[in-house]
């Protein structure tokens, strides 16, 4: 709805303004994002978004051009800020809530063309970066063997066990920040794929959907589970409220799945990538309760991660046979992305848990900023455990994200 303000934190973006001197703010049709550009490219598109589409001559005016210059001087995608922004950003105008914008933006002519520009990119940085996983035969059994094969032999650090063990309330905030990228919009990127498949996989996808978005009851969907959490930890719930305290990684890890998802050629590798997030996702998620409450937090912040604990212990068995093994068989030729797909989760969560664990063995912040200083450093009273639980020994698990 045009006119309404989305200020984070209760600030305006006085970084963002500062770089648009010429964008007088009275003439804007919608509210400037409350997040900053992280270049030239995101910020041509940040401002461009909060003007008419039909002005797009003057906003975008060469921004095909300026985008295909970017690709052409940038030597990691995955992790530069200004592309990474600008493909969430034109991603996001695909989503409920991520900037608010003229509509007509989303399929506009100019934001297309740089989509694809993006992510093609995107895409063949990530397949040169992560080896093709070896191609099982195409049986159900088969599939969902070789992707939980691929789960454990992934090597990553365990995030979930520092969490369990040793973080402080200030890192488990800022796991909590990192995650809400994803997580306030859990299962929407999947969900692209409904209508690309079609019978028993289509099906299953379904059943697991239906779990994430709350089984018709929308307090239990796990985005608003999540929002429970970071309520508890005294953050901010809004949707990219704290875009601009995270690294690309995150907002790549995003827009992995979009492109996944928004693309019918690449369907086998979005469902391979939400066969093998279930499947690291039940321990690790033992794993992040039991630290908050080691922390002493309550079960308002806990609640997501144990609702976890179940039902991704059936979903990984949905998502490994049903889902991943059954396209398989209907569909061989997406045997192969399928794979893949699985493998970029794992290996982009396995950078973004390095990201962390190298931040936090400095005894730095893993944040790109600091957060506002109204966000707790210690969690609100009345989301603590009046009497905190003691911490469970822990069992010796292999899982690594
Ligand atoms: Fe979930
Ligand atoms: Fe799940």
């Amino acid at each position: 709805m045009p006119g309404v303000a989305h200020l984070i934190c209760g600030e305006p973006n006085d970084g963002f303004v500062a770089q648009h001197k010429d964008c007088d703010p009275m003439q804007l049709s919608f509210p400037i994002a409350p997040f900053e550009a992280r270049g030239p490219l995101s910020s041509q598109l940040l401002t461009a978004l909060s003007l008419p589409a039909d002005d797009s001559g003057s906003s975008l005016g060469g921004f095909i051009v300026a985008t295909a210059e970017a690709l052409a001087g940038c030597g990691d995608v995955v992790n530069d800020d200004d592309l990474q922004l600008t493909l969430f950003l034109l991603y996001g105008l695909h989503y409920d809530d991520v900037v608010a914008a003229d509509p007509g933006w989303e399929w506009h002519p100019t934001t297309i063309v740089a989509r694809l520009a993006i992510e093609r990119a995107l895409e063949s940085s990530l397949r040169a970066a992560i080896a093709q996983p070896p191609v099982p035969v195409s049986s159900p059994d088969a599939v969902a063997r070789a992707l939980f094969a691929l789960t454990i032999d992934d090597q990553g650090p365990s995030l979930s066990r520092y969490l369990a063990q040793k973080a402080t309330v200030d890192q488990a905030v800022e796991f909590i920040v990192h995650r809400s990228i994803y997580t306030l919009k859990e299962a929407d990127p999947h969900s692209w794929a409904i209508p690309r498949l079609t019978g028993r996989v289509k099906a299953a996808l379904i059943e697991i959907q239906a779990d994430e978005y709350g089984g018709g009851r929308p307090e239990r969907m796990h985005s608003a589970l999540f929002a429970d959490t970071m309520r508890g930890l005294g953050l901010d719930d809004r949707y990219a409220g704290y875009l601009d305290h995270v690294p690309a990684l995150v907002l790549c890890s995003f827009n992995a799945m979009s492109m996944f998802g928004l693309n019918r050629r690449l369907r086998g590798a979005i469902v391979g990538h939400l066969a093998a997030f279930e499947m690291t996702s039940s321990i690790p998620s033992r794993l992040y309760g039991d630290g908050f409450r080691r922390l002493g937090l309550s079960e308002c912040v806990t609640r997501y991660f144990d609702e976890h604990i179940e039902a991704d212990a059936v979903h990984e068995q949905i998502a490994g046979r049903d889902l991943a093994g059954a396209l398989a068989v209907d569909d061989p030729r997406t045997l192969p992305d399928i794979m893949f797909g699985a493998a970029v989760c794992l290996a982009l969560d396995r950078w973004v848990a390095n990201h962390l664990l190298a931040a936090w063995n400095d005894g730095r912040s893993s944040l790109r900023r600091p957060l506002p200083a109204d966000v707790h450093d210690e969690p609100a009273e009345d989301h603590r455990a009046e009497d905190a639980l003691p911490t469970r020994p822990l069992e010796i698990v292999t899982v690594a994200s």
